[in-house]
């Protein structure tokens, strides 16, 4: 049996802000293995930005991871001063962003910045250190990579500064590579050829990726497993397949609704009625209560546990708990096992 990569145990961040504390992460718990595509679904504002920098230990102030533990090859990167943290981040773990212009250096160009990032990590000459370049520029399928040696980031479209981005991730010999929204930015036809790309490296490569999404069919066509997140707590996870042959979760069920479909241009999608609560004095029960057309009296009193269904098919609802429920009133007839 692999080992995991990474694992992360009872994860919990909050940020001590002048409105008051807001609890961005419940205590999250998930493994990814070498070698696949782990996704992150929800919301804007459940939690999924702040997981992948939780990782990093890079939660920016007044943030603060307050329990839990980020095993990297069983070792607790919560426990590892500034130094190692340093040669962790954009080495061993790389991470890139829904805006890579952003993450890119505009005054050098991008053979200048892979060149150096392959120099910090391996023993190498200026001329092997680009020609290594040349070659990662053409595993992540940049035409001409001599040509983009030269280039600066400006000159590059959004999905060729993204595959940069993903160039340089490789260049460092990451073995975890944290995709925060890679594609939103970027149109339809762009954004398949990047996440095709992350299904090809994970492959050749065996990297491992955590790729952080809201939309729920990029998880469908990319993702070996899924975890989804909703107001910092997982509430359904399992492997892509199982989830979806049956996604049991009401959650998970309004965001499989709010997937446009070909063909359907134009018209509204049915999006989940209400909004993603702010962390602010998180309510009693399953979080998602307000919004959930299900919501029995239980579920405004007790917060569901994340218990297995079938598989490795895990789901946090009342509607699939075998135990006994208790304080029960109307509506038990919903009950769905
Ligand atoms: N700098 C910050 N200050 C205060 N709260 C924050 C900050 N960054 C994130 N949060 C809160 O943490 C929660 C999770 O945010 P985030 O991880 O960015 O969500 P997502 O990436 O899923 O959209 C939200 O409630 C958000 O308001
Ligand atoms: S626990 Fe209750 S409120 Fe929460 S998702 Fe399940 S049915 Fe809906
Ligand atoms: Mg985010």
């Amino acid at each position: 049996m692999t080992e995991p990569l990474i694992s992360v145990r009872d994860l919990t961040v909050r940020f001590d802000t002048y409105a008051g504390v807001v609890h961005a992460l419940n205590g999250i718990s998930f493994d990814i293995y070498p070698g696949e595509i782990f996704g992150l679904v929800g919301e804007t504002g459940c939690g999924k930005s702040v997981t992948g920098l939780s990782l990093l230990r890079l939660v920016p102030p007044p943030g603060e991871i307050c329990g839990g533990r980020i095993l990297f090859h069983g070792q607790d990167l919560l426990t590892k001063n500034e130094a190692e943290m340093r040669d962790i981040r954009g080495g061993r773990i790389a991470m890139i962003f829904q805006d890579p212009s952003a993450a890119l250096n505009p005054v050098f160009t991008i053979g200048e910045q892979i060149e150096l990032i392959i120099r910090q990590h391996h023993p190498v000459s200026r001329e092997q250190a680009r020609r290594r370049a040349v070659e990662t520029l053409h595993a992540v399928g940049m035409p001409e990579p001599e040509r983009i040696l030269t280039t600066y980031p400006h000159q590059l479209s959004g999905g060729m500064q993204q595959r940069a981005m993903i160039a340089m991730a490789l260049s460092s010999g990451a073995e975890l590579l944290i995709a925060d929204e890679p594609t939103t930015a970027l149109d339809v036809t762009i954004q398949a050829q990047i996440l095709d790309l992350l299904t090809h490296l994970k492959q050749t490569q065996g990297i491992a990726i955590l790729l952080i999404t809201h939309d729920l069919g990029v998880v469908a066509e990319t993702c070996d497993r899924v975890a989804v997140l909703y107001a910092g707590l997982i509430v359904e996870t399992g492997p892509t397949a199982s989830v979806f042959q049956a996604i049991k979760h009401p959650y998970t069920q309004g965001l499989l609704a709010a997937i446009p479909r070909p063909g359907s241009h134009g018209q509204q999608l049915q999006s989940i009625p209400g909004t993603v609560p702010s962390g602010l004095n998180p309510l009693p029960g399953c979080p998602f209560h307000p919004r959930c057309g299900f919501a029995m009296d239980v579920c405004r009193q007790h917060r569901p546990d994340l218990l297995p269904t079938d598989q490795a098919h895990w789901v946090a609802c009342h509607l699939y708990s075998d135990s006994p429920l208790p304080n029960l009133g109307e509506g038990v007839g919903v009950r769905a096992t």
